[in-house]
């Protein structure tokens, strides 16, 4: 009888601690969140959709149908009623360069301060951040004294990487996504490219699934083995979101990064990449700011074909037109370009096979700041867009958290004005006097292009000279 006893207490001791080790790791929420009685089947499905762009006053392309940038963050944030959810890598609004201030560092400051009003407009200000040497950037420091919410995400423990995704979420019904975050230079020296949605909250409640789940990564130093049912993705390449952008019928799913935080039914940005160019049957145009097919490590480096070998194939089996955009500064590998002729020299003596490349070359001021940097993540196809938080570069897909969208034309749809914009992009800044094509045997001198004067001295020079663009040597 007593043995009995015994056996029933342990047995629920032994059940209590099961319960507690599942519970501590997974991300199962206790509470359970308010999604604001907004579910998949009465959310909001007629959505419009604008590019944003940041172009630098000294490079000379038009914003045609894009908004400028800054436009458009304010649009958002005077649409918002109860909350602003913000992931970005870098939090650096007020910059503290020394020549920046003049010019520059205006529109940052001005981005903070109205992010600073919200409090006083009763809306919540929830940011997600990857912390980086263990600081918390001041603007961060600031905002939370006006009532943010500021969750840090420990990426080296989690991943060993960092976090580089980029997207706001508004009311859970808009939303941003794009190249830019809350950096200043995304708002003045750097040529960024994103979209806004609004009123689109079947789309955006899948987007704050991300946002979530980053939320549900603080404080610790693991990744969960289970994900609570209310992080799974909603949407995903099988089973893409229908809805009508600016009145015509369109698909869109969202993919995130790294294998280890997608939960179930969550395309990765890999896959999600692989599979734009894969449903493309006449074009695929890619503008991004590196491409390095290699795994960088301290030891050895190794070859990783994933995307390579997709844009092969796209090239020489299905005789699909690529061009490739790559963003030519210090930093850049000087494998890409071997890599890009490769590519390139597939296509000798082949009829029926077009694969150019480009490199978009910036102002180089005095101070050795750089106006202009093309820091797009983008890629647009005959049927689809991908807007993404990553440079094509191995390193990203493994470690780094970011997230994408993939936007695309529904089946027996004829017009997509989305695409048919973002290749209007895509085609204005190839055409510019900034864009150099690819030199065979010749290695891109990237760093030593034209020196512009400091910006101070900006009214003392013609106009005329600057349309000329910077007279860098392929
Ligand atoms: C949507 O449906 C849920 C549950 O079915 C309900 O609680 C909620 O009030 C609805 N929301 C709207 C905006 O109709
Ligand atoms: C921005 O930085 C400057 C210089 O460091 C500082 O004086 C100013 O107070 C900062 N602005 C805000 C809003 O914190
Ligand atoms: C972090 O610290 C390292 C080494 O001290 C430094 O090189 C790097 O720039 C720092 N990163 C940031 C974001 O401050
Ligand atoms: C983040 O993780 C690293 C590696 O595990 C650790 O050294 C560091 O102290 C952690 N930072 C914080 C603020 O917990
Ligand atoms: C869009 O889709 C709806 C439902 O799927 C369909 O009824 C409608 O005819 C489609 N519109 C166009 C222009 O194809
Ligand atoms: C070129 O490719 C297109 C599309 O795949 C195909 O229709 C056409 O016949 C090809 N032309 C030649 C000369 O191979
Ligand atoms: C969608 O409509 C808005 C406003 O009506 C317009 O500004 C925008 O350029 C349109 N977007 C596309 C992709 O056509």
């Amino acid at each position: 009888m007593k043995s009995q006893q015994k056996c029933i207490v342990i047995f629920a001791l032994v059940c209590c601690f099961a319960v507690l080790v599942a519970l501590i790791f997974s991300a199962v929420d206790v509470l359970g969140e308010d999604e604001d009685g907004i579910n998949e089947e009465n959310c909001s499905r007629d959505c419009k959709a604008v590019l944003v762009q940041n172009i630098p006053d000294r490079i000379f392309i038009s914003h045609e149908d894009t908004m400028p940038l800054t436009t458009g963050l304010e649009s958002l944030l005077n649409r918002a009623r109860k909350s602003v959810e913000i992931v970005s890598p870098l939090w650096a609004l007020n910059s503290t360069d020394h020549w920046s201030h003049y010019t520059y560092g205006r529109q940052g400051q001005h981005l903070l301060k109205e992010l600073m009003d919200l409090k006083s407009k009763n809306v919540h200000l929830r940011v997600v951040y990857g912390l980086q040497n263990n600081t918390i950037a001041p603007e961060l420091k600031l905002l939370s004294k006006y009532g943010a919410e500021v969750h840090d995400v420990n990426m080296t423990a989690l991943t060993t990487g960092e976090l580089h995704s980029s997207f706001w979420v508004v009311d859970r019904k808009h939303m941003y996504i794009g190249s830019a975050d809350m950096d200043w230079r995304s708002l003045s020296t750097r040529k960024e490219l994103g979209v806004i949605i609004y009123d689109c909250s079947c789309l955006v409640l899948d987007l704050h699934r991300i946002f979530s789940l980053y939320k549900q990564l603080q404080y610790r130093d693991f990744v969960p083995a289970i994900w609570s049912k209310r992080l799974a993705a909603l949407y995903n390449k099988e089973k893409a979101l229908s809805f009508q952008l600016n009145g015509t019928n369109t698909t869109a799913f969202f993919s995130s990064s790294p294998d280890k935080f997608s939960p179930k039914d969550r395309n990765r940005d890999l896959q999600a990449i692989i599979h734009v160019i894969q449903e493309a049957r006449e074009f695929i145009y890619i503008s991004i700011t590196d491409y390095l097919p290699l795994i960088i490590q301290n030891s050895h480096n190794k070859y990783w074909s994933r995307i390579d070998e997709m844009l092969r194939e796209a090239l020489i089996l299905k005789h699909i037109e690529i061009r490739m955009l790559i963003s030519c500064r210090q930093q850049t590998h000087p494998l890409t370009s071997n890599f890009m002729w490769s590519l390139k020299s597939l296509c000798m003596e082949m009829s029926n096979c077009s694969m150019e490349v480009k490199f978009f070359i910036p102002w180089l001021l005095q101070d050795g700041s750089l106006i202009g940097t093309n820091h797009h993540r983008y890629m647009v196809t005959d049927k689809s867009v991908y807007i993404g938080n990553f440079d094509w570069v191995a390193n990203e897909f493994l470690v780094n958290a970011g997230t994408g969208l993939v936007i695309s034309k529904a089946k027996d749809e004829r017009s997509f004005s989305l695409g048919e914009q973002l290749k209007g992009v895509f085609e204005r800044d190839w055409q510019s006097t900034h864009s150099k094509t690819l030199q065979p045997s010749k290695i891109p001198t990237c760093s030593t292009n034209t020196v512009f004067p400091s910006p101070l001295l900006k009214s003392q020079k013609s106009q005329t000279e600057n349309e000329n663009g910077p007279n860098a040597s392929l």
